[in-house]
């Protein structure tokens, strides 16, 4: 482990070995405060808060500092202490404008290269109208190792933020943070609604806000790694509806005309692949208007009034951009020897039997997981169901094994296919005969789920599933819509444990490398924190260890 480097150290990396890097579309941000605006205001427009880090295209060489600041900063930049000096990298800014409140928010991007694997760098961040400018904020971060090393990363979704006059907020997020922060991954994949801003339509910005404060705590020490969640979709933010989480978020390029939505990335033996759900799920779960008022834009958007029974729903946004990226990403993987582990990081499930969330989504079954089959995908780590479920290994699926939810008539709910149902007697599953779902939706809302559906007739885990889209229909009450719930049920004969103590927790990851010739592993512990269900607590206990090993692909090297 390399040491730390401080601003007094010895030299050892060149100045030229960073490099800012402008991210295409971008504005260079360096311009004055407007005209008018006091001096006060603008003595501290500038002052970052919401600090989060991301990697860069490659973790071990590259991170992405990303902030907010109150208004139009100046200069905005980090400053990253090395044993050559301090070396100012300027950020690119991110803006846009909330298309239904009409507040204007200023992100801020700093892409920092051309770093040495394995090592921590003090930074700090500030801008010439930073408030704090003498003493600005200051953390550090470590960037991912290369080659076949030992590390830690931890997961959850569904995370919300602690203010709880937002809706679907609770106090355990708050904890829930700290919770990473004590495990001290290298990086936390946070897979989805983040912090449920469509549901508090008129304040989506400071929502936004309030979750940044709360996420810095760690996520200002180790990139936070997120994916879209249904939350994330807003009305009057562009065309899928998320403005807000692109400009928050400065994520690894993937090449296609979607920047942001999904992505890649290699940390050692392990490939992560992170997707947006919303283009392939059948189920409508954006930005919904209920009814009975409209909501009314603010008349600076110059954006009509959104109807009762209006819903922002998606899938297809990609027209299939994304599948044929993900299959060409997976058909890479396959090839490249460096690559034992696949870990795929989305939103929504293909797999879950929550008995009061959304269930199992056959859209993602349909696109996604002969994929996941054809090359060996090792692990889904998805939320949206606020609860913990592991499924066993699936591989391939049975035909027509469900039935409708109504009428009972036989429906394809593409059932997958567990290829083990018992924990082996050497205690470690071999993914590579099948994938692993777990659903970890248990950050810290406001709304746990952890019961689970039962086959009254044998006593067996039952699943929900949607196969069709439910788009709003009227409830009953004139002008207020409903949307329906899952159309289908099945034997959820994939499912291996859930957790009925709390619907809270968070997965830590653990890869051993393993030697040359040998198995590689992964033993995930899942901490859950009982008692949240009633009241948040800090505390957060073993729930169950599971174990993961496969050979390595390096063969004898
Ligand atoms: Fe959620
Ligand atoms: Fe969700």
């Amino acid at each position: 482990m390399k040491k730390r480097t401080t601003p007094a150290s010895s030299s050892s990396i060149s100045r030229r070995s960073f490099v800012t890097t402008a991210v295409p579309g971008l504005i260079a941000a360096a311009s004055p405060h407007a005209p008018g605006e006091s001096a006060s205001e603008s003595k501290s427009a500038g002052t970052p808060e919401q600090i989060h880090l991301t990697w860069g295209e490659d973790p071990a060489s590259s991170v992405c500092v990303s902030w907010a600041s109150p208004a139009q900063a100046v200069n905005p930049r980090v400053l990253l202490y090395t044993n050559s000096g301090t070396h100012a990298i300027h950020a690119v800014q991110r803006t846009y404008t909330d298309g239904i409140n009409g507040q204007t928010v200023f992100t801020y991007h700093a892409l920092i290269t051309g770093l040495e694997a394995d090592s921590t760098y003090d930074y700090a961040v500030t801008a010439d109208d930073d408030r704090n400018r003498n003493l600005p904020f200051r953390s550090s971060f470590r960037t991912a190792p290369r080659g076949r090393v030992p590390f830690r990363w931890t997961s959850y979704g569904d995370l919300s933020t602690p203010v709880t006059s937002w809706r679907l907020s609770s106090a355990q997020s708050a904890f829930a943070v700290r919770a990473v922060e004590g495990f001290k991954p290298l990086f936390h994949l946070l897979n989805g609604d983040l912090c449920y801003a469509n549901l508090n339509p008129q304040s989506q910005p400071a929502v936004w806000a309030d979750f940044g404060r709360n996420v810095q705590t760690s996520a200002a020490n180790r990139p936070w790694m997120p994916c879209p969640g249904n939350h994330e979709i807003e009305f009057g933010n562009g065309p899928e509806g998320l403005n807000a989480y692109l400009t928050r978020y400065r994520l690894p390029d993937n090449g296609t005309a979607f920047p942001g939505r999904w992505y890649r990335f290699q940390v050692g033996s392990a490939l992560f692949i992170s997707l947006s759900g919303d283009d392939v799920v059948y189920q409508d779960s954006g930005a919904f208007n209920a009814g009975p008022e409209p909501l009314q834009p603010a008349p600076s958007t110059g954006n009509p009034a959104i109807l009762p029974g209006a819903s922002l729903y998606i899938r297809g946004y990609s027209g299939g951009a994304q599948t044929r990226w993900l299959e060409s990403t997976l058909m890479a993987a396959a090839q490249d020897r460096s690559v034992d582990w696949i870990i795929v990081q989305m939103h929504q499930d293909a797999l879950s039997s929550s008995k009061h969330g959304n269930g199992s989504d056959k859209g993602i079954r349909e696109a996604w997981l002969p994929l996941f089959d054809r090359f060996g995908v090792d692990l889904v780590l998805c939320g949206h169901d606020h609860d913990y479920e592991r499924s066993w290994p699936v591989r391939g699926c049975n035909r027509h094994a469900g039935r409708d939810a109504l009428t009972g008539a036989t429906v394809d709910t593409l059932q997958p296919q567990p290829v083990i149902t018992a924990t082996p007697s050497e205690g470690a599953f071999d993914t590579s005969v099948g994938t692993i779902h777990f659903i970890l939706g248990g950050g810290g809302t406001s709304a746990p789920l952890d019961a689970y559906g039962v086959n009254a007739a044998n006593g067996l885990p039952q699943a929900k599933v949607i196969t069709k889209p439910n788009r709003p229909v009227p409830s009953g009450i004139p002008g207020v819509f409903d949307k329906p719930a899952a159309d289908a049920l099945e034997d959820a004969i994939w499912s291996a444990r859930r957790d009925t103590e709390t619907g809270y927790g968070v997965a830590v990851f653990d890869l051993d490398p393993g030697t040359p010739g040998g198995k590689t592993s992964i033993t995930i512990s899942y901490y859950h924190a009982l008692g949240a269900d009633k009241s948040a607590t800090p505390r957060y206990d073993l729930f169950e260890t599971v174990v993961l090993a496969k050979s390595r692909r390096d063969g004898r090297a």
